[in-house]
């Protein structure tokens, strides 16, 4: 697949993506950056698993069975997990996972999930080791991923729609993407962060952001953002972190297109990893991820020939394109015809097709900002997925093009968090695990 170039720089790379990760390493996991995030993040230990199970098969396996430790009682998974560290129990003083019975015991962690890529990287870990350890490691595994995706189901999916709902952004991975910002601001930013920013009183909030002391704020959400995001989350807290109780009247609750799209992949490597050991998924959840597979064609608009994400209560389609309108190729669960249409869409060069692709938001949109975190930048995160789609319906070409662009985006720029998709500048904090860590993917894997 690699051309010349590519086979000489390819040692290079991979030896600059170790070093790293070990340097993000810490009391057995590895954080996503030293600096910015010093915890452990859900889908950001999966995707750093993916690299590490090809240089340190122990470490990747270590990621993961540090991560279910802050598995809840529940089933849910959650976005962070804190160290026991001093810095770690600071900051989880603002999620005060106690607050729910379901939180687990001697361990702090954030209240709220990420896209389920476990059950990916579980398997993915298992393909390096033999029949006798791959079963061990599964049979070790398979019950967090069954009682997550329970937890998905029984908690998230309360009229047995086959979608589960987010409560909050930092749930999708994809913190201020147009979608869910342009859904929080019409009807659920509290009115005093709008008079805030009427005020123009909203850069009181720098002092308590810790990225923008590390990041060009241009790189960052804005303070009104992370404001109401900061609100939304106390509101939850207030709540214990309780769904039921979250979804009163006039609840902001979103059926979003990224996640689902993961978790219907992720059902699939559950299936695998169960036929491997020889045990059953309990029946419910079967149904479930029947009902899944099809409920991702409801997601689709006529109207607009496009994916969205959903406005749980109002089922009103959140008309508001992202790189997540391109998710669905992920998932698998779409037909051949749509996934080539998503393909054309791709390549369109008023949407996807830019010099350093794929931006998180199409160029033509009113959303487009090439530095501003989810709102343009291309991640390697997103860039991996959609190699994966690609590859699901028969585009191994455009697949190898895109393993190409994005690699050349990390020779140039760094193992940055982000890139600017037109100049390809790096963006955000460098040294970043998931850049590191897939661009090993990338290059071990054929
Ligand atoms: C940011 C990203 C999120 C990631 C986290 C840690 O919040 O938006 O997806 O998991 O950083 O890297």
């Amino acid at each position: 697949m690699f051309d010349i170039k590519y086979e000489k720089i390819k040692n290079q790379l991979i030896e600059e993506a170790t070093e790293i990760l070990a340097s993000n390493y810490k009391n057995n996991i590895t954080v996503p950056s030293n600096i910015l995030y010093p915890h452990q993040w859900f889908w950001d230990s999966c995707f750093i698993a993916i690299g590490l199970r090809h240089i340190d098969i122990e470490k990747a396996k270590s990621e993961l069975t540090n991560l279910v430790k802050g598995q809840w009682k529940n089933g849910m998974i959650p976005n962070i997990v804190f160290g026991n560290n001093n810095g770690g129990r600071k900051i989880s003083n603002i999620w005060r996972s106690q607050v729910s019975p379901f939180s687990p015991d001697n361990v702090f962690t954030s209240g709220i999930t990420q896209p389920p890529m476990l059950a990916e990287a579980v398997y993915k870990v298992g393909e390096m080791l033999d029949k006798k350890e791959r079963k061990l490691w599964f049979g070790m595994m398979i019950n967090h991923i069954i009682d997550y995706h329970q937890w998905l189901y029984l908690d998230r999916d309360p009229h047995s729609e086959g979608l589960v709902l987010l409560l909050h952004p930092y749930e999708s991975g994809m913190d201020n993407s147009p979608p869910w910002m342009g859904e929080l601001h019409k009807s659920f930013t509290p009115k005093w962060i709008k008079y805030t920013e009427k005020l123009h009183l909203d850069f009181i909030y720098n002092f308590f952001r810790l990225d923008t002391k590390f990041v060009n704020k241009f790189e960052r959400m804005s303070n009104v953002d992370a404001m109401s995001l900061y609100s939304l989350q106390i509101n939850m807290r207030k709540k214990q972190y309780n769904t039921e109780k979250i979804l009163g009247h006039n609840s902001f609750a979103i059926e979003d297109l990224a996640f689902n799209s993961v978790l219907i992949r992720a059902n699939d490597y559950l299936e695998k990893i169960s036929d491997f050991i020889d045990k059953e998924i309990p029946k419910n959840l079967k149904n479930n991820i029947k009902k899944s597979r099809s409920a991702i064609d409801n997601l689709w608009d006529n109207e607009n020939a496009e994916y969205f994400s959903r406005n749980f209560e109002t089922h009103k389609f959140i008309k508001i394109s992202s790189i997540s309108s391109l998710l669905p190729l992920y998932s698998g669960a779409i037909t051949q015809e749509r996934a080539n249409h998503l393909v054309k869409t791709l390549e369109s060069h008023d949407k996807f097709s830019v010099p350093f692709p794929i931006p998180t938001v199409p160029v033509s949109s009113e959303w487009f900002s090439p530095m501003n975190y989810w709102q343009g930048p291309t991640w390697i995160n997103m860039n991996w997925l959609i190699i994966e789609g690609l590859k699901n319906y028969g585009f191994d070409d455009h697949a190898d093009i895109l393993i190409k662009k994005t690699l050349e985006l990390v020779e140039a720029g760094g193992f940055s968090e982000y890139f600017d998709p037109i100049d390809g500048r790096p963006l955000g904090i460098d040294n970043f695990s998931w850049t590191a860590a897939l661009t090993i993917d990338l290059l071990s894997s054929d």
